[in-house]
């Protein structure tokens, strides 16, 4: 299990492998050879997903057993719907029984809960939940899983029984959603007069991506008065730096905004290691991160020459004395070397030469990215 899989419009990674899979299941079907061996216990399966489980599961109890399936079914796509559905199947009297509720995987709970709620009202003698994976991080009931194979993060899997809008099951090993998929983001630097705006613009409308420059939604926020904007004003009105934590927020809504990203190109932010952190934590949480640092690289002279030339035309007064564009330009390396140095580690810089025509640098900055 070595490669990537593609089911309906999406791509699993690799994840458990088979023989994982056969000890966990030893060690659960081990503790309920002692615990149960003396109960004629009924097994029952909730299908579809337990098939599998419920066969390598039954075929390790060395003592009287029954084996029954129930379904029923709380998921649609990767997303629970946070109902549980009509249960069928269940065609006998199991009061006075052990029942061991057998499930491939237990996430939010409400199926188990639901399940050992229905059981005990039929009068059974006790309900034990036994499930193949469980996902901690998700749980929110309150009934003790009695016995479970393996741990896994909040991530949604596939195989081994489990599916994906019916396409999986039958995979041995088991696959994790790759959920970075197709996602490119990009933290693009450039000395003033680099051409930084030009490109960005280029590479927005080449590979789709979402343009974020943290000027332009501070002034959509204070401009629009939303409650961020409202906070941030605030500080500003005060001569002080807007908290860190404000604009990790406004970026944030920004990237909630735009589900259906192919990525997004991040334009002055961020600007420290802190707030580089921060940018990971928030993309990790989107399940995906941070591609590359793509930092234009222009000679300070050709950006002086640049700059002046500009400044004829443009009126801007910081682009007409020659002192304040040396300074803007030290001020832009001094930031820019803490975070080189940062993504440097991370094997995330890539310095492209910014010097040419548009649509050479554009060929370079897109050689990088087509790497990533
Ligand atoms: P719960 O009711 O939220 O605990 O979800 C239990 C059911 O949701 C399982 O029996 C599965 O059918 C489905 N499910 C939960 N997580 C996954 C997953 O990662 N992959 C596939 N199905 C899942
Ligand atoms: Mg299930």
């Amino acid at each position: 299990m070595d490669s990537m899989i593609k089911l309906h419009d999406l791509q699993f990674v690799p994840f458990i492998a088979e023989n994982e899979i056969q000890t966990a299941i030893d060690s659960v079907a081990d503790r309920l050879n002692k615990d149960l061996s003396d109960k004629n216990p009924l097994f029952i399966g909730v299908l579809n997903g337990a098939f599998m489980f419920v066969s390598e599961v039954v075929k390790r109890f060395k003592f009287d057993c029954e084996v029954s399936f129930i379904k029923l079914a709380s998921y649609q796509g990767t997303e629970t719907t946070n109902q549980v559905n009509k249960l069928i199947g269940l065609d006998r009297d199991i009061s006075g029984r052990t029942v061991v509720v057998l499930e491939d995987i237990v996430d939010t709970g409400n199926t188990i809960t639901a399940l050992s709620e229905v059981f005990k009202d039929q009068g059974c003698e006790d309900v034990k939940i036994a499930t193949l994976f469980f996902k901690p991080e998700a749980y929110t009931k309150k009934i003790k899983i009695d016995y479970f194979g393996i741990e896994i993060p909040n991530k949604f899997i596939v195989g081994y029984g489990l599916d994906y809008n019916g396409l999986g099951r039958n995979l041995t090993d088991v696959y994790q959603l790759k959920s970075s998929y197709n996602m490119t983001n990009l933290v693009l630097f450039g000395p003033p007069g680099a051409g930084k705006g030009t490109q960005a613009e280029v590479l927005k409308q080449k590979y789709d991506l979402v343009h974020i420059s943290t000027g332009d939604v501070f002034r959509y926020n204070i401009k629009n008065a939303t409650e961020l904007g409202t906070l941030a004003k605030s500080y500003i009105d005060k001569g002080q730096l807007v908290p860190d934590e404000v604009t990790i927020n406004m970026l944030n809504a920004e990237v909630d905004k735009n589900p259906q990203a192919q990525g997004f190109i991040f334009d002055g932010f961020p600007r420290t290691e802190a707030q580089a952190a921060s940018l990971q934590e928030l993309l990790t949480s989107k399940g995906s991160e941070v591609s590359a640092m793509v930092a234009l690289e222009v000679d300070d002279e050709v950006l002086v020459q640049r700059l002046l030339e500009r400044g004829k035309t443009s009126g801007r007064p910081d682009d007409a004395d020659e002192g304040v564009i040396r300074n803007r330009i030290k001020v832009y390396y001094d930031e820019t070397a803490i975070l080189k140095n940062y993504y440097q580690k991370q094997h995330k810089y890539f310095g492209v030469d910014g010097v040419g025509g548009i649509d050479e640098i554009t060929d370079r900055l897109s050689a990088v990215i087509d790497e990533l």
